[in-house]
């Protein structure tokens, strides 16, 4: 049995040595210390010893376990340092490498122009205020005077969701008008920028998405003075202080008197070009005094309150601004455009 132990401690040591993976050892573990281990075979004869022999037998044995554990725990912090020596190897990073640039995006155009104003309005104590795309009908059109059988209820021009046609894709900011004057308390100085559709062919000044900014202001004593004079003050904060306008008297269902506000041509200055299409002038936005019954259907009493309001299309501004002749260009995204901003 000495013998038998002595090679088991002899050939478990140098087994130990050579091991390189951790389970390469717990398979030496099992082999040796496991409980159909050699030790364990070892330790059941132990019964079949003369008595006086089983004490230093016992020692013997419980020496060379001792020694295989120490042996194991030692080659087992070797496996782990060349693991972790390995790992750290493979994931080193080389700070000599260089690195990737990464590409910058750019502002759109138009959220640049968007920007500008939404600043000169802030400025003025205008509230910016966000409202949904699927809108009800009743706050495209009715609320604000456009009742049935108008003709930009037609479903030649609106994206509707049902054949009830109460539910649709909203063709103006407008119905903001309505939104605001129901939640928010008076006096009102309101813009709402925000995407609009209409069932219009792609072309380089159409698109059957796009963008308006709905303006309002509700207080006692407004005039349409005051709308003259605010919407003088935007124009001409974007275009310059020498930019010239003019009003023309014009119908919308939901403003009286109604008119469109007019920018003098910046190619020729008013004497007529391709640009203004000979005009002299290009037409901004839309704008008047608020109709009394709209007030009236939002709960406002049109004797104490009066306000004006406006719509523009935010696409034009900004194609006016960076003097961009396409409209589709705004849509494409091409980073070859976008760059030049
Ligand atoms: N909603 C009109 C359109 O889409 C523009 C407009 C005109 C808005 C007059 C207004 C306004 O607020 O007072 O053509």
């Amino acid at each position: 049995m000495r013998e038998q132990l002595a090679k088991i401690r002899e050939e478990a040591l140098s087994r130990l040595s050579a091991v390189t993976s951790s389970a390469e050892l717990e398979e030496l573990r099992v082999r040796y210390l496991g409980k159909k281990g050699e030790m364990t075979a070892i330790l059941k004869q132990m019964g079949g010893l003369p008595a006086e022999e089983r004490p230093k037998m016992g020692q013997l044995a419980n020496e060379v376990r001792a020694a295989i554990e120490e042996k194991l725990s030692e080659a087992k912090r070797d496996v782990e340092a060349r693991a972790l020596e390995l790992r750290l190897r493979a994931e080193a990073v080389d700070v000599t490498v260089p690195g990737k640039s990464v590409k910058v995006g750019h502002r759109h155009p138009m959220y640049i122009a968007l920007d500008e104003m939404k600043e000169i309005f802030i400025g003025m104590g205008f509230t910016v205020v966000d409202g949904p795309e699927i809108e009800l009908a009743e706050l495209n059109f009715d609320r604000l005077n456009a009742e049935e059988g108008h003709p930009s209820r037609d479903w030649s021009d609106t994206f509707y969701f049902d054949r009830e046609e109460k539910v649709m894709l909203r063709s103006q900011t407008s119905p903001m008008q309505v939104r605001a004057m129901d939640t928010l308390p008076l006096p009102i100085r309101m813009v709402a920028p925000g995407r609009v559709y209409r069932k219009d062919e792609v072309d380089a000044t159409h698109s059957p998405m796009f963008h308006q900014v709905e303006g309002m202001v509700i207080d006692k004593g407004v005039t349409m003075a005051d709308l003259k004079g605010t919407l003088n003050t935007v124009v001409k904060s974007l275009y310059g202080e020498d930019t010239k306008t003019r009003f023309r008297p014009h119908h919308f269902p939901f403003t009286e008197p109604s008119c469109e506000m007019d920018v003098q041509c910046h190619k020729c200055g008013g004497a007529g070009c391709p640009t203004c299409k000979g005009e002299g002038w290009i037409e901004l936005l839309g704008a008047g005094m608020i109709h009394p019954h709209v007030l009236e259907m939002a709960g406002i009493d049109p004797n104490v309150w009066s306000g004006w309001a406006f719509g523009f299309g935010l696409e034009r501004l900004a194609m006016r601004r960076f003097k961009i002749d396409d409209l589709r260009l705004i849509f494409e995204n091409d980073v070859r455009f976008l760059e030049q901003f």
